[in-house]
């Protein structure tokens, strides 16, 4: 069970998350809408802690993982694997080795980067790829990829991490329809299958409702909508979106803003690596 209490974060004197309490039980699908600015991604950076909670709780399994420091807080990082709008993989490296990248937190950083990664962790790569069908890409530069199989190969890597909880912001917002359906069937196969957590922000109304058990709405820092696909009526949309914003929520082809906003670009596992050394 992850319990988010009573959670805000301030950006200054902007409140971007205004006092937010969820309960999301293990093995839930949960798909995010909302607008724009909305706080969708800063919700989901509080709970993998890219961003730190103003004031609240983030309880998992009773620990509260906001105020974990050092191997701890890494230990939670690597329970709850990140998945990005941009992919995040290292472009020139090929795919396996992006796929290993997901073990980092299991092992010592020296011998990762010098490539030494145990037959078991290789083995372990090549089935996450064939899981997701495109073990044939292995030995290809990730940065050749089609974004699809891009974003695939970033979900192998979070595999990878063994993770409890998969938190996905806007995977699907760089993607043409056809791969962003192969992606987000991706996660819910992951979802039935290992029965992991995944919650994932989502442009798009229509999205959430064909994946996701459970939709959240936010709209200026608040949520304002919870429930199932089917409770997620005309007039619940006009809540979440506002009248002039229910033409975005159906249009699959408005990607997110949010690299443009000046959010803080996510930096690959392996950079973070580098630079934490
Ligand atoms: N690092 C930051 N500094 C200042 N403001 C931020 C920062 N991150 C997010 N915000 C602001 O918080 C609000 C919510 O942003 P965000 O969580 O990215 O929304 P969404 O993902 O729903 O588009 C926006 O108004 C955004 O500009
Ligand atoms: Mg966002």
């Amino acid at each position: 069970m992850l319990k988010i209490e009573n959670v805000t974060r301030r950006f200054g004197k902007f409140t971007a998350i205004d006092d937010v309490s969820l309960e999301i039980p293990q093995g839930q699908m949960v798909g995010i809408i909302g607008r724009s600015g909305a706080g969708k991604s800063t919700l989901l950076r509080m709970i993998n802690r890219l961003v730190d909670p103003s004031e609240g709780a983030i309880l998992f399994e009773g620990t509260n993982v906001a105020q974990l420091k050092g191997a701890a807080l890494r230990n939670w990082q690597r329970d709850c694997a990140m998945i990005f709008q941009q992919f995040n993989l290292v472009p020139r490296l090929d795919v396996l080795t992006n796929v290993l990248l997901g073990r980092l937190n299991h092992r010592s950083t020296i011998k990762s980067l010098l490539g030494m990664f145990s037959r078991e962790e290789r083995a372990m790569a090549i089935a996450a790829l064939e899981r997701l069908d495109i073990a044939k890409t292995a030995l290809q530069r990730a940065g050749t990829l089609s974004g699809g199989q891009q974003q695939r190969v970033a979900i192998a890597r979070a595999l990878m991490q063994n993770p409890k909880v998969v938190l996905a912001d806007e995977p699907i917002a760089s993607l043409d329809p056809r791969n962003a359906q192969v992606v987000m069937e991706s996660l819910r196969d992951i979802n039935e299958r290992e029965g992991l957590t995944v919650i994932t922000n989502l442009h798009t109304l229509d999205t959430a409702r064909h994946f996701c058990q459970r939709i959240i709405g936010m709209q200026g820092g608040k949520v304002v909508f919870d429930g199932g696909p089917d409770d997620l009526t005309e007039l619940a949309a006009r809540r979440i979106y506002g009248a002039d914003g229910m033409k975005d929520a159906f249009s699959e082809a408005i990607t997110s803003t949010s690299i443009s906003r000046g959010t803080p670009k996510p930096i690959s596992e392996l950079e973070a690596v580098l630079a934490a050394r």
